[in-house]
C-alpha cells in the first residue's frame, strides 16, 4: 500500500513538472517583445529623432509631476523631475537649434533646482511660475502661443505617491 502511494505521488510530481516548466517559461514570452523594442528605438532614432509634439508631450508630464513634487516637499523626486526635463529640452536643443531652450528655460531650471536643493517650499511655486512662464515664451517665439503652460490643479497619476518616502 504505501509503495502504491508512494509511486502514485512520484507520478503526481512528475506529471505535474512540464506544468510548472510551462509556468516558468511564460514569464519568458511577454519579454521577446521586449528584446526587439530596443532595436526598434534605435531603428528611429537613427532616421528621425522623435518630433518635438512628442517630447513636449512628455516634458508636460514632467511638469505635472514636478509640481506635485515641489508642492508636497518631496524633494528628490522634484530634483529627478527637473533631470528629466533638463533631458528632455536637451533632445528639444538638438531639434531647434541656436540657444533658444537655454534662452527660454535655462534660467527658470537653474531657479528651481535652487529652491529643490534648499527645500525651500515657500520659493518653489514662484520658480515653478517662472518655468512655465518660459515655456510659454517660447511656444510664443515658435508660433505655438496657443498652447498656454499653468500650474495643474489635478494629478493625473493616482497610482504614484508623492509624498516624502523614508
Ligand atoms: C524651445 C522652445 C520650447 C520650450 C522651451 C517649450 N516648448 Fe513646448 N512646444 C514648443 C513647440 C515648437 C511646440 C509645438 C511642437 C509641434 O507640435 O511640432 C510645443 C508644444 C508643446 C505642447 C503640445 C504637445 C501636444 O502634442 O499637445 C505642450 C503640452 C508643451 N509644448 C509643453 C511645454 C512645457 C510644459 C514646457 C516647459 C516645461 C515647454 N513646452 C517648453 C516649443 C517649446
Amino acid at each position: 500500500m504505501k509503495s502504491t502511494f508512494a509511486v502514485l505521488f512520484a507520478t503526481a510530481l512528475l506529471s505535474m513538472s512540464p506544468a510548472s516548466a510551462q509556468n516558468a517559461a511564460a514569464p519568458v514570452a511577454p519579454s521577446a517583445p521586449a528584446a526587439t523594442a530596443p532595436a526598434a528605438a534605435s531603428e528611429s532614432s537613427a532616421t528621425d529623432v522623435p518630433g518635438l509634439g512628442e517630447i513636449m508631450t512628455l516634458q508636460q508630464l514632467r511638469h505635472i509631476k514636478l509640481w506635485f513634487a515641489g508642492h508636497d516637499g518631496n524633494w528628490p523626486l522634484a530634483a529627478y523631475e527637473i533631470g528629466e526635463l533638463q533631458e528632455g529640452f536637451e533632445d528639444v536643443d538638438k531639434l531647434v537649434g541656436g540657444d533658444t531652450v537655454d534662452r527660454e528655460v535655462g534660467a527658470p531650471i537653474k531657479g528651481l533646482q535652487k529652491v529643490v536643493a534648499d527645500k525651500d517650499r515657500a520659493a518653489f511655486p514662484a520658480a515653478f511660475d517662472k518655468l512655465s512662464a518660459g515655456c510659454n515664451s517660447c511656444h510664443h517665439l515658435l508660433d505655438h502661443p496657443f498652447i498656454a503652460i499653468q500650474r495643474p490643479t489635478l494629478l493625473p497619476y493616482s497610482d504614484q505617491s508623492f509624498t516624502p518616502q523614508k
